[in-house]
């Protein structure tokens, strides 16, 4: 079972999800792509993040295939590209994806990043899609506290860079997301760093105490005060296996210290990091 979190409008979302950015980038990878998707969704990993950005399109089109047939099993996350985030360009980017995805609802629909488009215009397309049944709601994603104040409402999630390397979020948007009324929910992305600490001494020494892989102690890591969910990418079952298994698993005050000493937690406001 993966544990869960419950956002501000009472839906219940696994703590895990699948990420799919370059997935879809070659025909070669495509069919393991698949049976990888299709596996984590097995697993419990029913959360999947894609974007209109991610292989223009490629990706969208590969989770539709993966997820032919269980759609109701999928809650759903799709992005809006920025500089298409005018009210129109907004609904028409949804159309887009909802047709590329091969269905007729996103579950939650993002802005990718703060553009050029005035927000009060991206929400007000975002709440016509909502009214018209296209998507269940509406978020941010790569907001900053200034760049959340600007928004005319609340969004129902913000999906932001965070893993241990990457801990700036915490003194800050953390927080803010916790204390904001109704609360925000948090998406942790790139919670392995895209690989890059798949090599770090300290966490081998930690992910050896649980016979473990560093991937699976950075997915631990990520979901470990159980309201901020994690959604890595992985192209090979075997991978997916690993990470849902990770979700399982509870990391003890000395394994948190030794992480901490070797990624302090940040004690003062650190811009916002993107990927
Ligand atoms: N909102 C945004 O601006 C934004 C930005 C970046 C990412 N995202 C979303 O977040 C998702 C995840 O981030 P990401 O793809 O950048 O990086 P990530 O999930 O941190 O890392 C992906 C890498 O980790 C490897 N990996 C996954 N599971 C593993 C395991 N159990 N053992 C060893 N290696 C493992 C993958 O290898 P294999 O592929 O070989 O399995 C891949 O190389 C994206 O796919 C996308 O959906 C959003």
């Amino acid at each position: 079972m993966i544990p869960t979190t419950t956002l501000a409008d009472g839906t219940v979302l696994p703590l895990l999800g699948q990420g799919t950015w370059h997935l879809g980038d070659h025909t070669a990878t495509r069919s393991s792509e698949i049976a990888t998707l299709r596996t984590g969704i097995e697993l419990g990993l029913t959360l999947i993040d894609t974007a209109e950005m991610y292989g223009s399109g490629r990706a969208e089109d590969l989770v539709a295939e993966a997820i032919a047939g269980m759609r109701d099993d999928v809650f759903l996350v799709d992005k809006v590209l920025p500089a298409n985030a005018s009210r129109e360009g907004t609904v028409t980017a949804c159309r887009r994806s909802l047709r590329a995805l091969g269905t007729d609802r996103i579950d939650l629909y993002l802005l990718h990043w703060p553009g050029p488009h005035p927000l009060e215009e991206t929400i007000a397309g975002f709440e016509e899609l909502r009214e018209r049944g296209l998507i269940g709601s509406w978020g941010v994603s790569n907001f900053d506290p200034a760049d959340l104040a600007g928004l005319p409402a609340m969004p129902q999630a913000n999906q932001i860079l965070y893993n241990p390397s990457r801990r700036g979020p915490e003194f800050d948007l953390l927080p803010h997301h916790r204390s904001a009324q109704p609360p925000i929910g948090t998406m942790a992305y790139s919670p392995i760093e895209q690989g890059r600490l798949l090599d770090d001494p300290i966490l081998a020494e930690v992910a050896g105490r649980h016979e473990a892989t560093i991937a699976q102690i950075l997915v631990a890591w990520a979901i470990r005060t159980g309201d901020v969910i994690a959604i890595p990418k992985s192209s090979t079952p075997e991978h997916v296996r690993a990470n849902a298994a990770a979700a399982a698993m509870e990391l003890t005050a000395t394994d948190l210290a030794d992480i901490d000493a070797a990624f302090p937690p940040p004690t003062s406001p650190l811009p916002l990091e993107v990927l």
